[in-house]
């Protein structure tokens, strides 16, 4: 049974997985300096609580607990806070990661798979998305991700580190076979924000809706957060089984219209979402969807949940427990 050191377990996608791994008979531990995640998303994982800079402290934890691989998904991931203060996002995000690395050099461990986004990509050239495309982020929060890909690059060449990078789309949804839900403060994704809209009555602003896109929105590749859950489980196992380093992109391969996951959630809560028409927002592409060929032929991956509707049906009973009963 691996014995896996999870960062960022008690976030939204952190903890999914954590609770994944546990179901399939892996050890997970996690860590997390609860910043931005919750402590009931734990449910009696085990569990430190150490912010990742503390490389000495990192570097016991994972000699103590017999730890074999990591996955890593510790980080800020609000695009906008990250060019409001960028500092954040290198010391917490790429900082955190060096010293992470640094932390597993000492304790010997050479598996890891790693969170990473589609915001490396920027403003790509067209969609669908490949791996191969230009690396070009137009935020910090991209570039605080790049520079640990490319960290990556070279622990693997000299150090010998085996690592999957996997570049997520647009996470979304919860797992109804676990307690877990997407819930950041202050939220700023779309589909719980619709969802909060149907619930308060207060309107959501679409981001423009002048595109170059046949609404006029923007288009986006929604993955749900099980399905990544699932990649990071497959990619796991691989780099156990002795698989080389490799970066994949994580999405389904379909893009949705903003207009699209409006309707969806209006038929999926059978209520009308009240929404108003704001200017663009600065730094969204007109559209993303991901080339994810590779991680399909490569991991075996299939993504289960490939209906818009499905998805925002597991993210509605989520919010609607969630308005029911306290969170931390
Ligand atoms: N949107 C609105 N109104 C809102 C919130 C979002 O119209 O109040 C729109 C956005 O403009 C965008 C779409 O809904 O077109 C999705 O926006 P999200 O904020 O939910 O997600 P993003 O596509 O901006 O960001 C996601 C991840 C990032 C990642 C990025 C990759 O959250 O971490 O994809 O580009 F970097």
């Amino acid at each position: 049974m691996p014995r896996v050191l999870v960062t960022g377990g008690a976030g939204y996608i952190g903890s999914h997985t954590a609770h994944l791994l546990r179901s399939r008979d892996h050890h997970p531990v996690v860590v997390d300096d609860l910043s931005r995640g919750h402590a009931h998303n734990l449910d009696g994982l085990p569990f430190h609580r150490l912010n990742l800079r503390d490389t000495r402290a990192l570097a016991s934890l994972l000699k103590n607990e017999a730890i074999d691989a990591v996955i890593h998904f510790a980080a800020f991931i609000a695009v906008g806070e990250s060019t409001r203060a960028p500092e954040l996002y290198f010391a917490n995000n790429t900082a955190g990661s060096f010293s992470l690395l640094e932390a597993m050099a000492e304790a010997r461990i050479s598996r890891l798979v790693f969170s990473s986004t589609a915001a490396v990509y920027g403003d790509p050239d067209a969609v669908p998305i490949p791996e191969h495309a230009r690396i070009a982020p137009v935020s910090p929060y991209g570039e605080s991700k790049v520079m640990v890909e490319r960290a990556l690059y070279w622990m693997d060449k000299f150090r010998g580190l085996r690592s999957i990078v996997l570049r997520y789309f647009n996470a979304c949804g919860a797992d109804p076979e676990f307690p877990l839900g997407e819930e950041h403060d202050p939220e700023t994704h779309l589909i719980p924000l619709l969802l909060q809209a149907v619930l308060t009555g207060r309107p959501i602003t679409i981001f423009g809706d002048d595109y170059p896109t046949p609404d006029g929105t923007c288009i986006r590749d929604y993955i749900h957060v099980r399905d990544l859950a699932e990649a990071h489980v497959l990619a796991l196992d691989y780099l156990i089984a002795g698989g080389p380093s490799g970066a994949f992109n994580a999405g389904t391969g379909a893009g949705h219209s903003v207009r699209d996951v409006i309707r969806a959630v209006e038929d999926v809560t059978g209520a009308k979402v009240p929404y108003t028409i704001g200017p663009r927002r600065a730094g969204d592409p007109p559209s993303l969807v991901a080339d994810s060929s590779a991680l399909q032929r490569t991991l075996g991956w299939r993504p289960r949940y490939t209906s818009l509707h499905e998805i925002v049906d597991s993210a509605w009973r989520f919010a609607r427990r969630s308005t029911t009963s306290p969170a931390e």
